[in-house]
């Protein structure tokens, strides 16, 4: 087991495959266009399932693939059909826009994807538009329910809730993913990348989020799966529906982060709001062998001190405040969700 300065195990790895969107959600990718990759930047399938047979076996036993938006790398299904029969892996799963997971959730589904979390952040097409820029409400929803077809389950969704945006979506979203049987998690909104204006007004407390819920409905608390998910889960007490929280400003969990990052252009990074990450499509391509970048892989998370939630807790709670923008960071669509 690889476990960094604080004593966290590396357990998960999400590898972004692509820095490409078909959406510009104003709250992560609100900017038309970016400093995009070059094909050849990007890591190949083959190098990429290289250094996850290599991350599996130093311990990692949870695959998330992100992007940007995964589903516009092309052949994404050959992708996965390589890496679920990897040995030691215990769960591979995808978080998508859902744009495209209508036509895609067959191929998806027989190349070995276990489960799809989705992006949604309202019912109201209009809103949706507004939110994403580009996106159409009614394909995602398509997708929702062909992902269900095809047995990629859990379905989680996921909603960002932003104040005065769709803070009042919450019981409507809660109500659809009761109804169909889909989980939901409501993620509060944070200073991801460098380009979507945070401030921390904007941000819904998982405490308001909560209470909006029970007003209608009573809650049971189960924790957190594993003990280090982000998502503080509840089951609705009448039965039907599964809800979590993710509070990484109001309530973060880095204490117990077992989370790497690889980027799409190869980049290891060991936390969401990092600088910068270590390159190890340089090695690969400068002709590393399995046992350097294992090496490399473990130096890496060793001397790991990220506790980047933690940090603006303590910065807002201190009365010093917390400026987002004095924090370059990497881009989240270059990092993945
Ligand atoms: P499950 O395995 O389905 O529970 O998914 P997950 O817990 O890995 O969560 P998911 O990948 O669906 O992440 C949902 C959202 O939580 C992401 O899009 C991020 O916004 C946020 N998130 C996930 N991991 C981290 C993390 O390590 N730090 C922070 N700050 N946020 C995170
Ligand atoms: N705050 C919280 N979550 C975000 N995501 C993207 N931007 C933000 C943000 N500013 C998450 C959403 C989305 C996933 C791809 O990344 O959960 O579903
Ligand atoms: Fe694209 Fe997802 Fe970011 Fe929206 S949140 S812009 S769908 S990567
Ligand atoms: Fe992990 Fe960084 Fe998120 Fe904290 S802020 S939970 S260290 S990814």
């Amino acid at each position: 087991m690889q476990l960094d300065t604080y004593r966290r195990p590396l357990m998960d790895l999400r590898i972004s495959v692509t820095d490409r969107c078909n959406f510009r959600c104003t709250y992560c990718m609100p900017l038309d266009e970016y400093d995009w990759l070059g094909k050849k930047e990007i890591l190949t399938f083959e190098e990429i399932v290289r250094l996850a047979t290599l991350f599996v076996q130093l311990g990692v036993e949870k695959i998330r693939l992100t992007g940007g938006e995964p589903l516009v790398r092309k052949d994404l299904e050959k992708l996965v059909s390589q890496l679920s029969p990897l040995p030691g892996l215990k769960d591979l799963c995808l978080t998508t826009n859902g744009s495209l997971l209508a036509e895609k959730a067959p191929a998806l589904s027989a190349a070995g994807l276990r489960r799809v979390s989705v992006s949604l952040d309202t019912l109201n097409p209009e809103k949706f538009r507004a939110m994403t820029q580009r996106g159409n409400l009614n394909k995602v929803l398509e997708g929702l329910f062909a992902a269900k077809r095809y047995g990629l389950r859990p379905i989680k969704i996921n909603a960002v809730i932003e104040r005065g945006v769709n803070d009042d979506d919450i019981l409507d979203l809660v109500d659809f993913s009761r109804k169909n049987g889909f989980g939901i998690r409501f993620i509060e909104y944070m200073d991801v990348g460098n380009s979507n204006g945070w401030l921390s007004e904007k941000v819904v407390s998982k405490a308001e989020i909560l209470s909006r819920i029970t007003s209608h409905y009573g809650l049971r608390e189960t924790g957190r799966q594993g003990g280090s998910a982000p998502s503080v889960d509840y089951q609705v007490i009448d039965g039907a529906g599964d809800i979590g929280v993710i509070a990484s400003v109001t309530e973060p969990f880095c204490s117990s982060c077992t989370r790497a990052r690889l980027t799409a252009d190869g980049k290891l990074v060991t936390c969401l709001f990092s600088a910068r990450g270590h390159d190890l499509k340089a090695l690969i391509r400068n002709g590393a062998s399995d046992e350097e970048l294992r090496d490399v892989i473990s130096a890496v998370w060793r001397v790991r001190t990220d506790r980047y939630s933690d940090e603006r807790l303590e910065a807002m709670k201190s009365g010093r405040g917390y400026e987002a923008k004095a924090h370059k960071k990497i881009e989240m669509i270059t990092l993945g969700g």
